[in-house]
């Protein structure tokens, strides 16, 4: 072991505590220095050792005063020495740390592990409301959780999707059509839910209904493109939300917000993305006002996977049509190399988006079956591994990483000097 004392006790302890122990502990710590200070005696002190005139105490302090301060000649020995604590010398060899370090880090994840494997009671009780179960994480959540015995109330955008769900799932998950989009829609879906619910309350509020188009480059769209996504995205979850709370109050609930990892990390154009972002804010207010209540809310940020939504031939139509749409001095800027590259590049994910969507509806089952949730859930090994650590890396970094990886306009402008003065 690394950690080793030198000395036994102190002979004198009220003036080591004064003259060394302080500041041996901060000299170790800033410069190393530990030049000018006296070590611990080993032999049994003489009265004159243990006390000071003030004279010899001023000069004493001055020693540990210069001893501490960061000159060229302390830095020579940092490295040397040993750190001090209360007069003891502390030694941590890199290894030995590194190996506190790992074991202090695994014993932190085995007590989460232990904390968030508690599950809540009397599931088959509990009532969740999912939006968006006509296909993807909805669709695949509402069966899961059905088979685990909760109680699902699954809001369907059509009436094919609600029929398809029903015929695979057990006859106690209901159905009921919601566009997160219309505010009567949503009025009408709340009733229904607390028609079901009555006095236990609603358990979860599962937000996960988003679509991905119109997307494309910014400048490529209009207002009305952004507000689409926006429209859906954002103020369907916020609506949903507001309307629903009182019920989620009752039950001390669970509000389950689908955000994605383009809601830390900005990816492309259009409404998509800034959709996210705000799902991030609105999730982050929610819960520390709701907090107050008992009710917890937790956000999934998955990576890519394989939906209808990111379906590439869908995304493709899509900047096809937003191409074939905008301006001719818009496509004499990009040019069609830009939109070829662009459609490449889309084709490329179906490789490389993940199939297995129970990555995700795993995240969002402990979101409302754990009795110790987490805040953020990244799903996939894509937003664990590369697009969590670049949301943190410096902005210079990650615009230079996107712009390397994105396709290049023809007609970069070539940078004209500005007009002087003079002219
Ligand atoms: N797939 C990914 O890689 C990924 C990554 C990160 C986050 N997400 C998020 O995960 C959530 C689920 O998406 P998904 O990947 O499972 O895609 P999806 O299969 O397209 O599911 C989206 C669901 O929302 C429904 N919907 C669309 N507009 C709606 C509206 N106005 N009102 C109510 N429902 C509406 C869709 O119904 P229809 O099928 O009838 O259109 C569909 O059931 C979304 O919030 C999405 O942003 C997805």
């Amino acid at each position: 072991m690394g950690l080793a004392w030198n000395g036994t006790s102190s002979p004198n302890p009220g003036q080591e505590r004064e003259a060394a122990g302080h500041c041996h502990w901060a000299c170790g710590r800033i410069s190393g220095g530990m030049d000018g200070l006296r070590k611990p005696p080993l032999t049994k002190p003489t009265q004159s050792v243990n006390r000071f005139s003030s004279a010899e105490w001023i000069e004493k302090k001055e020693t540990i005063r210069q001893n501490c301060s960061m000159t060229p000649g302390n830095s020579e020995t940092e490295g040397s020495k040993p750190a001090m604590l209360g007069g003891h010398q502390l030694f941590l060899s890199p290894p030995t740390m590194w190996l506190y370090l790992v074991a202090l880090v695994g014993l932190w994840k085995l007590l989460r592990l232990f904390r968030e494997r508690q599950v809540v009671s009397h599931l088959q009780d509990k009532y969740v409301f999912i939006t968006g179960c006509d296909s993807g994480f909805g669709n695949l959540l509402a069966r899961q959780l059905d088979r685990r015995g909760m109680r699902v109330l699954a809001a369907c955008l059509t009436e094919e999707g609600a029929e398809q769900l029903r015929s695979k799932t057990s006859d106690r998950l209901e159905t009921v059509i919601l566009d997160v989009t219309k505010t009567e829609s949503i009025v009408s879906a709340t009733q229904w839910v607390k028609e079901r619910v009555g006095n236990t309350g609603l358990w979860g509020l599962v937000n996960n209904a988003g679509i991905s188009i119109p997307s494309g480059p910014s400048e490529w769209l209009n207002k009305q493109d952004f507000a689409r996504v926006l429209d859906v995205n954002l103020l369907g979850t916020i609506e949903v939300t507001l309307s629903m709370l009182p019920l989620v109050r009752k039950a001390r609930g669970r509000v389950v917000n689908v955000s994605s990892i383009v809601g830390r990390v900005s990816l492309g154009g259009g409404g998509y993305c800034i959709s996210k972002y705000g799902v991030e804010a609105f999730s982050d207010s929610l819960r520390r006002e709701l907090s107050h209540f008992g009710v917890k809310v937790a956000i999934i940020e998955p990576g890519f996977f394989m939906t209808t939504m990111s379906d590439s031939a869908m995304l493709s139509s899509n900047v096809k049509m937003l191409w074939d749409q905008t301006s001719s001095e818009i496509r004499e800027l990009y040019g069609e190399k830009y939109l070829a590259s662009y459609l490449t590049r889309l084709k490329g994910f179906d490789d490389w988006h993940s199939k297995d969507l129970s990555v995700v509806t795993d995240c969002m089952e402990h979101a409302l079956t754990s009795c110790h949730p987490r805040t953020r859930y990244s799903a996939g090994w894509d937003a664990k591994l590369f697009y969590l650590p670049l949301s943190y890396m410096p902005t210079f970094l990650v615009d230079a990483l996107v712009s390397w990886t994105s396709p290049k306009p023809v007609l970069l402008p070539k940078t004209s000097p500005l007009p002087s003065s003079q002219d």
